[in-house]
């Protein structure tokens, strides 16, 4: 057996951090820490999701989160399939309803949904029966990219609870953020977010986050250093003078990366703009587990997968 306890999360979708409990969040961690070992075995598959159906449904662009599904749905043996709004009836003008109520006809299990628009999976959890998993809506939620980042700093600390994390960047246009607020103010954890002022959201205190607007501060003290990247897509006009300028204010460097905790992690979502949130010589450096994110986010939506398919004793049995 692979999962040790039979469990299952209360709700029938992953639409966001925030309507989990604590003990849920717990749960998915531990399954993670699990299925990790999946990963390093010759044949990297189990045949939890045999004979259940995933559409992963991708109206923006994605390179980690959408090939993270795909590998996480592959290894639990489930059938997939890829939508993507450019190459479906989506260009023609179909609505995300008539879309969705046209997948739900080929009877799918799972709708992994990343939209433009703030709601949309919660809205299409309302109308289909299949499971919904928010792979990231506008820029309110990112709920599995929290739990991997969560995932990977437990890894290295063992306990979320007390953790100093700093968040710094492109805070006002990122799902990545909030749902990272959302998780670990939950787990016990103390959350710094680090922006130019047209940078950090309306209403940040409501978030239980300490707001800071210079990066320096922020680092004393820190166990984790989260850097983003400027969301220009999201953005009418620049809100700040260039890109130059704003590397040398809020860029993290070598140097300010030393006025962290000794050993402190450095991580990133990822897509990086190097040179404008990081310097390559942090991004490649020894204190970088950008790459092991990406790892763990297999394990991470595995869990998740195998959480909402119910947790069924049966199914994470060798193959
Ligand atoms: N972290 C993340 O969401 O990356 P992608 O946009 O490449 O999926």
């Amino acid at each position: 057996m692979v999962i040790e306890a039979a469990a299952a999360l209360s709700s029938k979708d992953l639409v966001g951090i925030a309507p989990l409990e604590a003990g849920e969040i717990q749960l998915l961690l531990d399954t993670a820490e699990q299925l990790l070992e999946v990963a390093r075995r010759p044949i990297k598959k189990v045949p939890t999701l045999r004979g259940m159906t995933v559409i992963n449904l991708f109206m923006e662009a994605s390179t980690r989160t959408r090939f993270s599904f795909e590998v996480a749905e592959k290894r639990l043996s489930a059938d997939t399939l890829n939508f993507s709004a450019s190459t479906s009836s989506v260009s023609k003008g179909e609505t995300l309803f008539d879309t969705a109520r046209n997948l739900m006809a080929m009877a799918p299990d799972f709708i992994v949904i990343r939209h433009p628009n703030t709601g949309a999976p919660h809205r299409l959890a309302h109308v289909v029966t299949a499971s919904v998993i928010n792979a990231g809506d506008g820029s309110n939620e990112h709920p599995t990219q929290a739990l991997l980042d969560a995932f990977t700093m437990r890894r290295h600390f063992g306990d979320l609870a007390g953790l100093k994390v700093v968040i710094a960047g492109d805070i006002r246009h990122s799902r990545v953020a909030r749902s990272n607020a959302f998780l670990l103010s939950k787990m016990g954890a103390e959350v710094r977010f680090v922006a130019p002022a047209s940078l950090l959201p309306p209403g940040v205190q409501e978030l239980g986050v300490k707001p800071f607007l210079r990066l320096e501060p922020a680092l004393e003290g820190a166990d984790v250093v989260m850097m983003l990247r400027i969301q220009m897509e999201r953005q009418k006009r620049m809100n700040f003078p260039s890109a130059r300028e704003y590397f040398d204010f809020f860029g993290l460097t070598p140097e300010r990366l030393k006025l962290a905790n000794e050993g402190a992690l450095v991580m990133h979502p990822g897509p990086m703009n190097r040179g404008v949130e990081i310097d390559s010589e942090v991004a490649d450096g020894d204190q970088s587990v950008i790459l092991e994110q990406v790892t763990n986010g297999v394990a991470i939506r595995m869990a998740i997968l195998y959480l909402l398919a119910g947790g069924r004793s049966d199914a994470a049995t060798d193959s």
